[in-house]
């Protein structure tokens, strides 16, 4: 198949890329090598083309003959400022707009689009009597005195997390969140209004090589691996027992093989993740041994509108797409422990 691959020079695009390749599909790669990702002035590697999603002139020659478009490029991160949201806004909302109003030109009638777990906001929690409980946002109150667990507001007792299904309500909790959330319901009414058909994959926390290093964009493994690299304890926040799903960024690549590969119908949402949860104590503690470095500090420390557990439920990306994660966590996070990363941006790069 012919794909056109958007954020082919970013981190998991760069994964996306070697993997469709190797497929035997032809891919016409594109990437604007924005600061944020790249730092200043990067050139775009061989064979990527330098065009910004956002403009309609650009794309429209990349399109021609394309089969599907696999849609990677975005400015990422937990939205550390909201002087990021314009930069959220544009890259990531602004640019899929165009890019599905150029596909309207074509006969190109299939998106793969890089979405998040973050659309979900916090995980899925039961109170004791098993009834489905909507997790508000943690009160400093109980955060400052180290309660880190949601309670049920009525009873008082600990909420218990369960794996999140796709059909879970959307309620993102940053800038970039909600930017991801925009992206998806672009998507959604462009297949519904088109007949065109989509397929959203919800990566969870993805980590391996060429991940971005130590920036306040970059994920929890990258700065806990940069802080061993450095000689330092990896500072874990609250109390290290935060749930989450790794996935490497092979794993994601073999996901969007599977996704280009199996056309589904309408807009298909589904969950991208090992299926196996983690604590972000046991994260640290896997980099710190294989390091042999200094053990993990939990410092009880916490951000305001961090989600307390995301978990996913792996069951319906294996049943309609036939894709299992093959990286287990405990031994890719310990790998990983030597990766190369790359290098980091402009802590306000993300603005540009
Ligand atoms: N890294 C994760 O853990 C994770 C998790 C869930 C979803 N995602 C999604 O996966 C995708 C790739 O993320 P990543 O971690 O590889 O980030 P990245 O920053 O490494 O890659 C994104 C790429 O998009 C490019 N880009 C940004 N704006 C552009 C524009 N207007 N036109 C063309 N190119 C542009 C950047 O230059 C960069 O190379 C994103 O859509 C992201 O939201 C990532």
């Amino acid at each position: 198949m012919r794909v056109l691959l958007t954020g082919a020079a970013g981190f998991i695009g760069s994964h996306v890329h070697r993997a469709l390749l190797r497929s035997g599909h032809e891919v016409i790669a594109l990437d604007l090598m924005v600061p944020a990702a790249h730092g200043p002035d990067a050139a775009a590697p061989d064979g990527i083309h330098r065009v910004d999603v956002r403009d309609l002139d650009g794309l429209t020659p990349l399109l021609h003959g394309v089969d599907v478009v696999c849609h990677h490029a975005a400015v990422v991160g937990a939205g550390v400022s909201v002087a990021d949201a314009p930069a959220y806004a544009g890259h990531n909302d602004l640019g899929t707009a165009v890019l599905l109003a150029a596909m309207a030109g074509t006969d190109c009638r299939r998106l793969v689009l890089a979405s998040s777990m973050v659309v979900y906001g916090e995980g899925r929690y039961r109170n004791v009597r098993g009834e489905l409980v909507a997790a508000t946002l943690r009160q400093s109150a109980d955060l400052d005195r180290g309660r880190f667990e949601h309670y049920c507001t009525r009873t008082g007792s600990a909420l218990h997390w369960e794996p999140v299904p796709e059909d879970a309500p959307l309620r993102p909790r940053s800038l970039y969140a909600a930017s991801k959330v925009a992206q998806e319901h672009y998507a959604a009414a462009w297949s519904a209004a088109t007949g065109a058909t989509v397929t959203a994959l919800r990566y969870h926390n993805v980590y391996g090589d060429d991940m971005p290093r130590d920036t306040p964009y970059s994920g929890v493994a990258a700065i806990f691996r940069s802080a061993l690299q450095a000689g330092l304890a990896p500072r874990v926040f609250e109390d290290g027992l935060q749930t989450r799903d790794f996935v490497h960024a092979t794993d994601i690549a073999a996901a969007n093989v599977a996704a280009v590969e199996q056309p589904l119908p309408g807009f298909t949402p589904l969950n991208i993740c090992s299926g196996q949860p983690i604590t972000i104590g046991e994260v640290a503690a896997i980099l710190a041994d294989a390091r042999h470095g200094p053990a993990p500090v939990v410092t009880g420390e916490y951000r305001p509108g961090d989600v307390r557990h995301i978990v996913a439920s792996p069951e319906a990306s294996q049943r309609v797409l036939g894709f299992r994660a093959r990286v287990d966590p405990r031994v890719g996070l310990a790998d990983f422990a030597f990766a190369p990363l790359r290098g980091a941006a402009a802590p306000d790069a993300a603005r540009r």
